[in-house]
């Protein structure tokens, strides 16, 4: 039995997509019943990197979920729109969906789910988060039996190779970056990724899995690379930590009313050298998840790139094909719930916790006089607000400092988001103090 495939899109991913599915030999048996039967893209000139017959492409991309020979919709454009309006056509007309497109599961996923849900199919996400790495349906499934405690990742792979970097060579983050781009590590526009917004995206994803419920995308409290400083890289190797842009759900309480309040959010971050997520360098993604009972599971490999995220566009699209084989369900005539898990009513109210509220460990780099007393009065300030500090270290000041600076850098205990800040607004406040020069959180 052909089960005709549509392709949004014939970039990175959608080649990828059609050199596995025009290569079946020695991959499962049911990627050589996938036919592909329209393909849209926006430059029919284009050069591709694999040749499809001409009349397989169009510029119509309504045209491929129209298409009566196209059973499966695989979504691979990227951006919001079209993708939205053209992943909820394919749903109202019966198709089940596979997409790639964080943007728009992030911010529309409820809505897309609930439209899945009500027509009867599936919309599967795999590739949107951690490329090739199988994260989703195991969040789904596989740990569904678990409390979820906490879900961190590096899982932008643009970010981790610059940092990797940064601290291999003690190089600057603009050296880097114009190097990534010279590589084809980074985007020309690389927003997206050092400023966290792709991160956000993607945990945003993942914490809906592991808690059931959506969460404001725009609410992720969120801090890139984009203005680290090469000297923290290098204070933090001193003291025993890599640097991670490190993306984190997890559950912090659970209101009277059931509510899951959770605290999310992506924050370049000091990871102890022996933890798992220090150990993920260049352009991999790893993801570790804990929960009760199972502990602690960490998912590692590939998080971008044509190969890896088609592996996991053809695996949902075999998720799908291989229901129709063994029922008949799954059609536009004989719809199947979206998702057997989320059917039985697993949606729970969740909201992102008020950030005072949360709990961290900080580091603090402050430039201040170089006088007798400096470390003192500082810790005074922190001692004030009930924050109690696991180090205080001076450095030599940097030689592009003002005469008579030094370099404090402190580490903090796990204190509250709240005296955190007002014990910062005291320092800032203090004559000897120049200058907060970096604010990063540390695991
Ligand atoms: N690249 C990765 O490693 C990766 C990893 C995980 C997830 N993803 C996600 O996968 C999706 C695709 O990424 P990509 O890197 O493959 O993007 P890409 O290389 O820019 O490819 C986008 C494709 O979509 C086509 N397209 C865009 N807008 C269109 C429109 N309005 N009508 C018809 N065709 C349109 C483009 O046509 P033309 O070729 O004619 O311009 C192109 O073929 C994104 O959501 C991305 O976030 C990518």
């Amino acid at each position: 039995m052909t089960i005709g495939i549509g392709l949004l899109g014939l970039g990175t991913v959608g080649a990828g997509v059609a050199q596995i599915l025009a290569t079946p030999r020695g991959r499962h048996p049911l990627v050589g019943e996938l036919a592909l039967r329209r393909v849209a893209v926006r430059d029919l000139q284009r050069a591709r990197p694999i040749e499809l017959p001409s009349d397989l492409l169009t510029t119509d991309a309504e045209a491929v979920v129209d298409d009566p020979a196209v059973e499966i919709v695989v979504e691979v454009m990227g951006g919001l729109e079209p993708a939205r309006s053209l992943i909820l056509r394919a749903i109202a007309v019966g198709k089940p969906v596979v997409t790639a497109n964080k943007a728009v599961i992030a911010r529309y996923g409820e809505e897309i789910a609930a439209a899945a849900a009500a027509r009867g199919v599936y919309v599967l996400i795999e590739a949107a988060v951690g490329g090739g790495i199988p994260i989703i349906e195991p969040l789904k499934q596989s740990l569904g039996a678990n409390r979820i405690s906490r879900v961190s990742g590096i899982i932008n792979g643009t970010t981790n190779y610059i940092l990797s970097r940064m601290a291999d060579e003690g190089a600057a983050y603009t050296e880097v970056l114009a190097d990534a781009q010279r590589l084809g590590y980074a985007e020309a526009d690389p927003a997206a990724d050092v400023q966290g917004g792709d991160a956000a995206d993607k945990i945003a994803i993942l914490a809906a899995l592991a808690y059931g419920g959506s969460i404001t995308r725009s609410a992720i409290p969120t801090q890139g690379i984009d203005r680290l400083d090469a000297r923290d890289v290098a204070y933090a190797d001193q003291l025993g930590y890599g640097v991670k842009l490190l993306a984190v759900a997890e559950q912090v309480a659970t209101t009277a009313e059931g509510v899951a309040e959770l605290d999310v959010s992506v924050n370049p971050t000091l990871v102890p050298r022996d933890h798992p997520l220090a150990g993920v360098h260049g352009v991999n993604n790893a993801i570790l998840v804990e929960g009760d009972p199972v502990g602690r599971v960490m998912f590692y490999g590939p998080g971008a790139g044509a190969g890896p995220t088609a592996s996991a566009v053809v695996a949902d699209i075999l998720n799908i094909a291989g229901i129709r084989q063994v029922s008949a369900l799954g059609t536009p005539e004989q719809p199947v719930p979206l998702d057997p898990l989320l059917a039985a009513g697993s949606w729970r109210p969740c909201r992102l916790v008020d950030s005072a509220q949360t709990r961290h460990r900080n580091y603090v780099r402050l430039r201040t006089s170089d006088q007798a007393g400096v470390i003192g009065r500082i810790g005074t300030c922190f001692g004030d607000a009930g924050v109690s500090l696991q180090s205080i270290v001076q450095f030599q000041a940097p030689t592009d400092s003002e005469g008579g600076e030094a370099e404090i850098v402190v580490i903090t205990h796990e204190v509250q988001e709240a005296c955190f800040r007002q014990a910062m607004a005291a320092i800032e406040a203090l004559p000897v103090v120049a200058s907060v020069a970096a604010c990063l959180r540390t695991l």
